[in-house]
């Protein structure tokens, strides 16, 4: 690949939220996902392991814990209604929000990536380096977003909140000393899925020489 096939890439990948029937074959993940054991690692172990959910109804019963939340989010998309904010950002809330649970489910696949969170607990860090394995698996996760994208296919993720983490391991069957970063669909998107305007972020004006 040369380096425009890279920024190719890199301009490609969206955050997707619509996704049609067809289906990713094993063939296309496990590609993905030898693309998350090429990321850096804190410790060089490379300590993670995925869960993949096949089809909605088992996918349905891996993010149950999502529904007690939902209420809240219905919430949260007219707090976002009611701001002056940013236009583009009120878009995408407003289009992620209430979201959530059937996007996870729309592509008949959803992806937990799992890291081994050793030393510490995540949610208990001593200092910013107590945060390496969780620093690690978004180093991985951002690969498996860009090999999915160069498969053609869009992402997303949900960050559970809550219990959710906690739930949702007991569903799976994880171990206890293994966290889960993220629920992780992709698929094919659908023709005219909704793409919020990105920000055009004028990078001369963010780069600090010397000094800030
Ligand atoms: C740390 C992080 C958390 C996010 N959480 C969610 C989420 O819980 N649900 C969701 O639908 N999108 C989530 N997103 C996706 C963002 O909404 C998306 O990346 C952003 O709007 C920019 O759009 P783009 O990815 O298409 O460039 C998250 C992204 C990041 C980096």
């Amino acid at each position: 690949m040369n380096i425009m096939e890279l920024y190719e890439v890199l301009e490609k990948r969206r955050t997707y939220r619509d996704y049609s029937e067809k289906e990713v074959s094993d063939e296309v993940i496990d590609r993905i996902i030898s693309a998350a054991f090429k990321a850096p690692t804190n410790d060089h172990l490379r300590q993670f392991e995925f869960v993949i959910v096949r089809g909605r109804e088992n996918i349905a019963k891996v993010i149950a814990p999502l529904a007690k939340n939902m209420a809240a989010f219905k919430e949260l998309v007219h707090e976002v209604d009611d701001t002056n904010g940013d236009k583009d950002k009120m878009d995408m809330f407003a289009d992620a929000l209430p979201e959530q649970q059937r996007m996870l489910m729309q592509s008949g696949l959803l992806i937990l990536p799992f890291f081994r969170q050793s030393q510490c607990p995540l949610l208990q860090p001593k200092e910013q380096s107590s945060l390496n394995f969780f620093a690690s698996v978004w180093c991985a996760i951002e690969n498996m977003l860009l090999a999915a994208t160069d498969e053609g296919l869009g992402t997303v993720f949900h960050i559970p909140v809550g219990d959710e983490p906690e739930k949702i391991k007991r569903i799976v069957g994880a171990p206890d000393d293994y966290e889960f970063a993220c629920l992780l669909t992709m698929g094919y998107p659908i023709d005219n899925a909704f793409l919020p305007k990105q920000k055009v972020i004028d990078i001369k004006s963010r780069i600090h020489h010397n000094l800030w």
